[in-house]
């Protein structure tokens, strides 16, 4: 990992160390519509669209690019009839992923691995039907680079589902782009970047839809529900690491509910 993807990292572990505990789990039962253990701006809803749009049945082999504590994946594999994989870069997302993983009792149908040393995916060519992604692909240093690695793990006619919460469509100031890039390592694109990069890639887009509604909706229900725990959070945490997640979900409100920034669903096929 470069210097930069290990600051990311580190960032994200502060919140997987404490995603499983009791006051975390509080706050995430009254944020979110229906907790299903993602830490993304993907809602309940949208997954299930993303299930018919992928129509998957018992053949199929999925992989979660950067599957954080595998949330979606799992709700993924409970309702299909799927194997799975699922890659994270994060040591912690991985070992509460483990966790759930093991709790739901599906250890025998999705396999996690760490690919935070790799510089390939510890995976054969074309041993998937569908890769899903989600809001990842910001992190990504070289974006060109990853879809070619998800091309190569994908059989011919698989299809890759990914969203992308970084799209500029508005003046952003010096200080929006600061406060979204909350943990580091973040890259903002124009309409029509993630397709050209697709086509390039040999892949060909079946599908785009805007969905940041759902995004929104987190944000806010987050502040909220963080706002009713504030004196537990600030014990836990501290008070300024308390201001700084406020204040970062409060602008993404703010540009999102402008459109100064949008998040889309992209669906593609390898031909
Ligand atoms: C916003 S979280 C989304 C987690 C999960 N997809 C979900 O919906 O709950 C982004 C995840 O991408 C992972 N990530 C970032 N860069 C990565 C990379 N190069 N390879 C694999 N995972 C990566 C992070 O560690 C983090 O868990």
């Amino acid at each position: 990992m470069t210097s930069r993807e290990k600051h990311l990292s580190r960032g994200y572990a502060a919140v997987y160390s404490q995603f499983d505990s009791p006051l975390i789990q509080k706050v995430r039962s009254e944020a979110f519509e229906e907790d299903i253990g993602q830490h993304s701006w993907l809602v309940a809803n949208e997954l299930r669209e993303y299930l018919n749009w992928l129509s998957l049945s018992r053949a199929d082999q999925v992989l979660d690019f950067g599957c954080g504590p595998a949330g979606p994946l799992t709700y993924l594999v409970t309702h299909s009839e799927v194997t799975a994989a699922g890659v994270d870069i994060n040591a912690a997302a991985l070992t509460s992923a483990q966790k759930r993983v093991t709790a739901m009792g599906l250890s025998d149908r999705i396999a996690l691995h760490d690919v935070s040393g790799n510089a390939e995916l510890p995976f054969a060519n074309e041993g998937f039907s569908h890769v899903i992604s989600i809001d990842v692909v910001m992190h990504l240093p070289d974006r060109q680079d990853s879809l070619a690695k998800l091309w190569r793990v994908l059989k011919p006619g698989g299809r890759l589902l990914f969203t992308d919460a970084c799209i500029v469509n508005g003046v952003l100031s010096d200080e929006d782009i600061r406060i979204r890039s909350h943990y580091g390592l973040s890259h903002f694109v124009p309409e029509g970047f993630n397709e050209s990069a697709l086509a390039s890639a040999g892949f060909t887009l079946e599908k785009k839809e805007k969905h940041s509604d759902g995004l929104i909706a987190i944000c806010s229900g987050r502040w909220q529900a963080r706002e009713r725990y504030k004196k537990e959070l600030v014990g836990e945490f501290g008070e300024a690491a308390f201001e700084h997640e406020q204040a970062y979900l409060k602008k993404l409100v703010e540009i999102y509910s402008e459109q100064k920034l949008l998040r889309y669903a992209y669906l593609a096929n390898k031909c």
